[in-house]
């Protein structure tokens, strides 16, 4: 049977999507259980969303696109801006390595991706990218902190891209960026061709939900909310986003529990042998060497972590979240016995 979406591996702790490992703000559930049957048998009202995430980011509510899920941002981006246009000759930069939503998404609207390898240790190939810019370029994708490698694109070189393509529009992705380093958000009145997408799914645990947003100048913006469908979120999830973001507490929290078990996942490759690259988001890539098997041990110990080895670009690595500290232990643990056994 073929079904959508990615297989469920089961029981255990789900460390192989970033998600938060700890769960929704209590508030939210509570927010969910006061929807009433009206706001289920209507169609939303995103006013009030939007409105509350505008100020949320300090931001005019027209430079404020919900969508659902960053997903959803990323895929109309790319219809808006190139296939709206019919533009069939259309090129998109794709550092590596790239979440896969940002080659699908060109492939959908028949533009050709243009794959920058990255320097050594992952260091952003600034260069290479503003030398990749041609006139058929369309979109770069910028994903700071990088998914999977957790590192971050400095300030300057995101400028740097964004003056050097004025004719392209450039997404900076900062779905992890309540984690580690500064958003782009500040610099962003600078720029009418620069989109920054930001999540729910992660640091507010909304996964579930889908929630995200793609916020700029109306001018980048619009093409990318004319096609946008008109209802493309939820009641339910309309309602949770409020309360998550009314729950001042929450996040703090959660990222103090994140940077924690991100210093114990460093300690651990130290201690097992392991080259990791320290990460500014929720998760830690790791060289393990032969990956497959290893992932399917952990598994068979309840431990669900990324096999990223059949990405060319991360030979060996396996990406394994970091959110709540007590199961990160767990993983620690896992992982030390799994070695132990390979080593024997
Ligand atoms: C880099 C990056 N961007 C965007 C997303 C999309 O998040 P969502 O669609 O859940 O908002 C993810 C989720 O894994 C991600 O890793």
């Amino acid at each position: 049977m073929v079904i959508q979406g990615y297989p469920n591996p089961g029981d255990g702790l789900r460390l192989h999507l970033n998600e938060n490992t700890g769960g929704c703000s209590a508030r939210v559930l509570e927010a969910i259980r006061r929807v009433r049957p009206s706001e289920v048998s209507t169609y939303p009202s995103y006013r009030d969303a939007v409105i509350t995430t505008a100020r949320h980011f300090d931001l005019d509510p027209d430079w404020v696109l919900l969508t659902n899920g960053l997903d959803e941002g990323i895929l109309m981006a790319a219809v808006g801006h190139i296939a709206r246009r019919r533009i069939h000759d259309a090129e998109n930069i794709i550092p590596l390595p790239a979440f896969d939503p940002y080659p699908n998404s060109t492939a959908a609207v028949g533009a050709t991706a243009i794959p920058i390898p990255p320097g050594p240790e992952f260091a952003f190939p600034t260069g290479a990218v503003v030398a990749a810019i041609t006139p058929r370029t369309r979109m770069i994708f910028l994903n700071t902190p990088n998914n999977p490698t957790g590192q971050l694109i400095p300030m300057a070189d995101l400028a740097r891209i964004g003056e050097a393509a004025p004719k392209a529009v450039v997404l900076v992705d900062e779905a992890y960026i309540e984690f580690g380093g500064a958003s782009f958000l500040p610099e962003l009145p600078r720029f009418r061709n620069v989109l920054v997408g930001r999540t729910f799914s992660k640091a507010y645990g909304l996964a579930g939900l889908r929630v995200g947003v793609v916020i700029g100048h109306p001018d980048a913006l619009d093409p990318v909310r004319a096609v946008t469908l008109p209802f493309n979120i939820n009641a339910v999830a309309l309602a949770a986003l409020d309360a998550a973001l009314g729950d001042v507490e929450f996040l703090p929290r959660y990222a103090a529990e994140v940077r924690e078990s991100r210093e114990r996942l460093y300690a651990a490759c130290r201690r097992l042998g392991l080259h990791y690259w320290p990460s500014a988001a929720n998760y830690v890539l790791v060289r393990v060497g032969e990956a497959a098997p290893l992932v399917a041990a952990l598994a068979a110990r309840k431990i669900h972590v990324r096999d990223r080895s059949k990405d060319p670009v991360t030979p060996g690595c396996i990406r394994i979240t970091a959110g709540i500290v007590a199961h990160t232990e767990a993983a620690i643990e896992a992982l030390e016995s799994v070695l132990a056994m390979r080593e024997r």
